[in-house]
C-alpha cells in the first residue's frame, strides 16, 4: 500500500517536471563535425574572445599521440594554452579543483574539454567553478545551482559516446564517500562541440565497446520514459539506427573513418535526446558501480541495460517494437510484443559479440542494499521510468549481475 502510495507520489512529480521541461530553453552547441574538423577549433576559440585557454584531458590521450596534435595546433594558430592533463575515469572532486588551480594561476579565460566524458564533465565544472567561486560542487550538486554563466569552453570529444558535449550534466566522483553525483544546469552546455572522428581512430576496442553501449543506454532510456518528445525521438531513433548499424563494425575495426564519423554523430544525437528526456534506472545503477568500484560508465551501462530492460519491458514494449521498427530490426506486421523481446535480445547478441560480460566482477553482496539505496534516490522520482522501482526490486536485479562463483551461480 505505501509503495502503490510513493509510486503515485513520484507520478505526480513527474508531471509537473515534464511541464517545465517542455518550456525550457536547452540550448544547442555550434557544432564542427567530419574529419579533420580539429583545424577549426583555433579560429573558434579566438572568436569567443578567449586569450589563453586551460585544456582540460588525460593521460591516456597524451599517450594516444592526440594531446600533441591539439597543442601543435594551438601552438601554430598562436593560442596560448596551459595544459591539465591529470583527469582521472571517473573524475573526482580533487580533479576539478586542481584543473581549477591552474585555471586561475595561469589567469585563463576559456576551456578546452579534450577527451571523452571524464574530461569533458571534469572541464565543465572547473568552468564552473572560475566563474562561481563561492560556490563548491557539491554545493551545485543537482537541478540548477550554476549561478554565473561559464567562460567559453569548447568541448572536443574523443569517444563516441557520453555526449557531454551536447547536455546539460557533468557527473562526479567524491573518493570518500565513493558516490557519483550530477550537477546539471543549462549553463554547462558547451557552446561549441567539434565531432572529429580523426581523433577516434585509435580508440581501443573495449573502449569503442563500452563508450558506444552508453550512447545506446541514453538513447534507449530517453525514448522509453516519460519525458519524449518528438524531437527526443528523432533523435533517439536516428542514433539507436547507427548504433545497431555501425557499432560492432567500429569495434573490430577501428579505422573505418566513415563509421567513426557515424557513431560521433549518434552519440552526440542520443546526448541531444537524454539532456531533454532523462536517463533511467541503467545509469542510476551504473553511477554506483562508478562510484562505488569505478566500473567503467559505458561498460556498466551496457551489463545492466538488458536487465532493467526486461524488468520494464511490458510498460516499454509498445516504445520499444517502435525502435527496434526504427531501427530495422522488424516491420510494421510483427507484434510490438515480439519486438520488445527482440530489441532486448539484440543488445544481448551486441554485448556478447563485443566480450563484454553479462556479470559486473565488482559487485560485492554486502553492498547490495546500499547500492539500491542510492540508485533509487538517484531514479526516484528524478527518471520517468516506464515502470517504478522498489528496493527489493532493485536489490533483486543487481544481484542478478553478481559475478559467478566457484560453485557456479
Ligand atoms: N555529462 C554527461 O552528460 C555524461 C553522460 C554520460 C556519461 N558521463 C560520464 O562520462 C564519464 C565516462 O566518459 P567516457 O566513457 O567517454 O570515458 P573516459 O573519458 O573516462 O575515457 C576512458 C578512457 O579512454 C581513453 N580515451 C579516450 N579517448 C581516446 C582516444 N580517442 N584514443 C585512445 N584513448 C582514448 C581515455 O584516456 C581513458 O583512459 C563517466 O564519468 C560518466 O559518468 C557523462
Ligand atoms: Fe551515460
Amino acid at each position: 500500500m505505501f509503495w502503490e502510495l510513493q509510486k503515485a507520489s513520484y507520478r505526480a512529480i513527474q508531471v509537473v517536471m515534464k511541464g517545465v521541461l517542455r518550456i525550457l530553453p536547452v540550448p544547442v552547441p555550434e557544432i564542427f563535425a567530419g574529419a579533420g574538423s580539429l583545424a577549426k577549433l583555433p579560429a573558434s576559440i579566438r572568436a569567443h574572445g578567449v586569450g589563453r585557454v586551460l585544456v582540460v584531458t588525460d593521460k591516456g590521450l597524451a599517450a594516444a599521440g592526440l594531446v600533441q596534435r591539439l597543442s601543435d595546433s594551438l601552438e601554430e594558430a598562436g593560442i596560448p594554452f596551459t595544459l591539465f592533463d591529470d583527469v582521472q575515469p571517473n573524475p573526482t572532486l580533487q580533479n576539478v579543483e586542481e584543473g581549477l588551480r591552474l585555471y586561475e594561476s595561469n589567469e585563463c579565460d576559456g576551456i578546452v574539454a579534450f577527451g571523452g566524458g571524464s574530461p569533458m564533465d571534469c572541464a565543465k565544472l572547473i568552468g564552473a567553478r572560475a566563474t562561481n567561486p563561492k560556490r563548491s560542487v557539491q554545493d551545485m550538486r543537482g537541478l540548477f545551482k550554476v549561478r554565473k554563466k561559464l567562460p567559453p569552453l569548447l568541448a572536443v570529444p574523443t569517444t563516441a559516446g557520453t555526449g557531454s558535449e551536447t547536455t546539460a550534466a557533468a557527473v562526479i566522483s567524491d573518493p570518500e564517500s565513493h558516490e557519483k553525483f550530477a550537477v546539471v544546469d543549462l549553463k554547462l552546455v558547451p557552446p561549441v562541440a567539434v565531432l572529429d572522428p580523426e581523433l577516434m581512430l585509435g580508440l581501443p576496442p573495449h573502449i569503442t565497446a563500452a563508450t558506444g553501449m552508453d550512447a545506446l543506454t541514453h538513447a534507449v532510456e530517453s525514448y522509453i520514459g516519460g519525458y519524449k518528445t518528438r524531437f527526443t525521438d528523432e533523435n533517439g531513433e536516428k542514433a539507436t539506427r547507427i548504433i545497431f548499424e555501425d557499432l560492432e563494425a567500429v569495434y573490430r575495426d577501428g579505422s573505418d573513418l566513415d563509421r567513426r564519423n557515424n557513431m560521433a554523430l549518434a552519440s552526440f544525437y542520443a546526448g541531444s535526446a537524454f539532456t531533454r528526456a532523462y536517463v533511467g534506472y541503467v545509469h542510476a545503477i551504473a553511477h554506483n558501480m562508478g562510484g562505488l568500484y569505478g566500473v567503467p560508465h559505458g561498460l556498466a551501462n551496457a551489463i545492466i541495460l538488458p536487465h532493467v530492460l526486461r524488468f520494464s519491458r511490458k510498460e516499454a514494449e509498445k516504445k520499444l517494437a517502435d525502435l527496434a521498427r526504427a531501427s530495422g530490426l522488424g516491420t510494421e506486421t510483427d507484434s510490438d510484443e515480439e519486438l520488445s523481446h527482440r530489441f532486448i535480445q539484440r543488445i544481448e547478441e551486441m554485448n556478447r559479440n563485443m566480450d563484454i560480460p553479462t556479470f559486473i566482477k565488482e559487485i560485492q553482496e554486502e553492498d547490495i542494499p546500499l547500492i539500491a539505496e542510492r540508485a533509487l534516490k538517484e531514479g526516484n522520482p528524478e527518471y520517468p521510468v516506464p515502470r517504478l522501482m522498489n528496493r527489493q526490486e532493485c536489490e533483486a536485479l543487481v544481484r542478478q549481475m553478481l559475478p559467478p562463483t566457484d560453485e557456479g551461480r
